[in-house]
Parts: structure tokens; C-alpha cells; sequence
């Protein structure tokens, strides 16, 4: 995904290409990327697929809304995760999302899932965000009740897209890469460490995930804080 027209560094709402402007060849990434995955889930589907990447601010956010718009034009039912408990955005993303709703209010029984789900402008895309950040990530994420969700989920839904934190942050990825059908890494150009990129994919092959491939971000957003970071 090239990225010159999409320089700023806003929540990524307009930066919905699958969306606002799918004759671009920006969005025609985002059906090849498409295409592959179904080309190598010929033999077994990628129903529920994971986006993370070894580093922060690489861009999985995006991606991932990108990729569910574009499976959510195929008259997939869609739904977007987000499993970021951490530092949920894609909430941002779609401003039909209420930052107070989501998993949090849903596994609490504050809120039923026609409530927590969030249908979007898309066609066919709905979004469960993440609602109130939890105080103990790791705990929500490895309770029996989300799992429980997500199976439900997981036979609602045509298609799932999983945002997730960074692997070489903490372990949120490896786990709900467990779950899923498959992972897949999503590397910076010009910021991600290949040394980071390989212990990533160590990292989550070890966890016992199905890395389906790489998506390549070129994007030089943030290169300030990168060499800053150094
Ligand atoms: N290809 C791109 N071109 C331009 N900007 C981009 C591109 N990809 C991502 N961005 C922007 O970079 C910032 C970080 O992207 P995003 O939030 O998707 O990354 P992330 O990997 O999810 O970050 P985090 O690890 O913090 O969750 C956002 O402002 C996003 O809009
Ligand atoms: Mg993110």
C-alpha cells in the first residue's frame, strides 16, 4: 500500500481507500492482498485472519479496515474485531463507532451484542470495538467468556478481521493467533527491523499460528519519531 496521497497523521478515516475511492490502485492492493489470501485458502478457509506486525505504528489498523471493506464488497458478512485492548483505534477509524461501546460492555453484561456490534456505512461491515479499555488486558483476553464470543462470532459471520498490538510489545497476538485461521505480519518500509520482522514471525510460529504472508506498508509516516526512537 503506497501512501504519498495519504501522508497525514490523522485517526485514518479518510484513509478508508477501500471505501471512499475503490477505483484507485490503492484499493486495488487491498483486493490483490484479498485474492492472495483466498488463493492460498483454497484448501483450508481463511474465515478469521489476524493482522498484526512486530512493531507499533505499522499500520495494522488501517489495514485491517481496509481488508474487511474489501472482503465486505464481496457480500461477505463482515465484522472487524478489535482486540487491540491496549490501544484501541479502529473505533476512530469508523466514526459510527461510540468509543464506550464494545467488547468491554458486552462481556460485562452492560450491553447485548446487537448493542456492542456496530453496523457501518458499508454494506455488509459491521465493527466490534473494544468500548471501555480494560485495567487488565491479559486477563479479558485469556477469559473463557471471550473465547466464548468469539466462537459465536466465528459462526455469525462470513468473514472476521482481528487488529491486534504489536508481538514484540506483548503477548495479545500470539494468543488470538491460537484462534484464528491465520496470521498475517505487516511490515514498514523503512521502519521495520528485519532482525524485529524475523523474531516476530519466530514468535508467532512458535505460538503454533498460521502465517498466511506478509503485507508490506510503504508508507514513511512517522519517520521522526522512528530515527527519534533509535
Ligand atoms: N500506508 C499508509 N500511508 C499513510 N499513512 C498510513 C499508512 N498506514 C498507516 N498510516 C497512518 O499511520 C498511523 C499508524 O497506523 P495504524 O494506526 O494503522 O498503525 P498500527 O500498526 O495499528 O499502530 P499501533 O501499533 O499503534 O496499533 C495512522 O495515523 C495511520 O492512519
Ligand atoms: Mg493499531
Amino acid at each position: 500500500m503506497r501512501s504519498k496521497k495519504f501522508r497525514d497523521k490523522t485517526s485514518g478515516k479518510d484513509k478508508l481507500v477501500a471505501k471512499d475511492d475503490p477505483q484507485s490502485a490503492y484499493a486495488e492492493s487491498f483486493r490483490y492482498i484479498r485474492a492472495n489470501i483466498d488463493f492460498s485458502g483454497i484448501d483450508n478457509e481463511y474465515k478469521a485472519i489476524m493482522i498484526t506486525s512486530p512493531d507499533p505504528d505499522s499500520g495494522k489498523s488501517l489495514i485491517s479496515a481496509n481488508l474487511a471493506i474489501t472482503y465486505a464488497a464481496l457480500n461477505k458478512k463482515t465484522l472487524i474485531i478489535d482486540l487491540d485492548l491496549r490501544k484501541p483505534t479502529i473505533h476512530k477509524i469508523f466514526p459510527e463507532c461510540h468509543s464506550s461501546y464494545g467488547i468491554t460492555g458486552l462481556l460485562k453484561d452492560v450491553l447485548k451484542a446487537d448493542e456492542a456490534i456496530i453496523e457501518t456505512a458499508v454494506p455488509n461491515l459491521a465493527v466490534l470495538p473494544v468500548g471501555i479499555t480494560p485495567a487488565d488486558p491479559s486477563a479479558l483476553l485469556n477469559s473463557e467468556k471471550l473465547k466464548q464470543l468469539y466462537h459465536t462470532l466465528y459462526e455469525t459471520y462470513d468473514c472476521i478481521i482481528i487488529d491486534t498490538p504489536p508481538v514484540m510489545s506483548v503477548a495479545d497476538a500470539q494468543t488470538i493467533s491460537s484462534w484464528v485461521d491465520g496470521s498475517i505480519l505487516v511490515v514498514r518500509n523503512n521502519y521495520t527491523k528485519q532482525e524485529n520482522a524475523k523474531k516476530a514471525l519466530k514468535t508467532l510460529h512458535a505460538a503454533g499460528a498460521k502465517v498466511i504472508g506478509t503485507i508490506f506498508n510503504n508508507t514513511d509516516m512517522k519517520m521522526r519519531d522512528y530515527y527519534y526512537g533509535e
